[in-house]
């Protein structure tokens, strides 16, 4: 994938690269990326009712020592999405500042019936790294955003989530070590920022080059004249 020509921990920037984060975590120095924003596998083996539908790569645990590093690395944040039980059974993982949640307005996918509320929600751990760290204005910790329907991948976040989240911060880099189908990049993409992603499984990674690589069209709608131009993809 051609991405900007400028290079992030010595990666070419504005890409994905096919591969393991866990291989690349000791080029990126603290400092070298302003945010992360990513959605590891949350250690559920998780495996949709859908035929087409695919495990995830590493869903048997969540990556408690990854995210460990990875928490180190940013000037401003990071945010891990991840179930609230992730926290509780992860006794050795630094207590985050506050988790934020992500409200899906239709409600919960398929589950115990009998035992478990409807999953309604999910959250995502966030370390502010301090001195740096600044919000643009100070956001709510709840973001109510539709369900994607998961068609591009298992465990699909929706674009315009992963953009809020952006839209927090004065930024110029994000990274996501576990692209998945490309929502974080994305949404980074369409807010003219710079990215690097990393993703394992191979067809997933041929979808998030897809996806990114669409071409953009400037958003026309509710632009007020001092509101920089929105870009998205021209349709899904
Ligand atoms: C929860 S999914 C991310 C879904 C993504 N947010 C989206 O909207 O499509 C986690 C992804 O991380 C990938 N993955 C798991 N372990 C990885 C690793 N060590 N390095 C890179 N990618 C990994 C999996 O293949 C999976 O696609």
């Amino acid at each position: 994938m051609k991405g900007c020509g400028g290079e992030i921990a010595g990666l070419p920037c504005c890409t994905v690269i096919h591969g393991d984060c866990e291989d690349y975590l000791e080029k990126f120095a603290p400092g070298c990326v302003d945010l992360i924003v990513t959605d590891s596998p949350y250690g559920m083996n998780l495996k949709m009712q859908r035929k087409e539908s695919r495990r995830i790569h590493g869903d048997d645990q969540f990556p408690v020592e990854t995210i460990k590093q990875l928490i180190k690395l940013p000037r401003l944040a990071s945010y891990f999405f991840c179930r609230w039980d992730n926290l509780w059974d992860h006794g050795d993982l630094p207590k985050p500042k506050s988790v934020i949640v992500w409200a899906k307005e239709s409600g919960g996918g398929p589950g115990d019936t009998h035992h478990e509320h409807s999953r309604a929600y999910e959250v995502a751990l966030f370390y502010p790294r301090l001195p740096e760290h600044k919000f643009i204005c100070r956001p709510n910790d709840i973001i109510s955003v539709p369900r994607t329907g998961n068609y591009l991948h298992t465990t699909q976040k929706p674009v315009e989530l992963m953009r809020q989240v952006l839209e927090w911060y004065d930024f110029k880099t994000v990274l996501d070590p576990y692209a998945g189908s490309g929502s974080t990049l994305l949404a980074a993409r369409q807010l003219k920022k710079h990215f690097l992603g990393f993703e394992i499984d191979q067809s997933n990674h041929a979808e998030a080059v897809h996806l990114i690589e669409r071409p953009l069209v400037e958003e026309k709608s509710a632009l007020s004249p001092d509101t920089q131009p929105r870009f998205f993809l021209d349709q899904m």
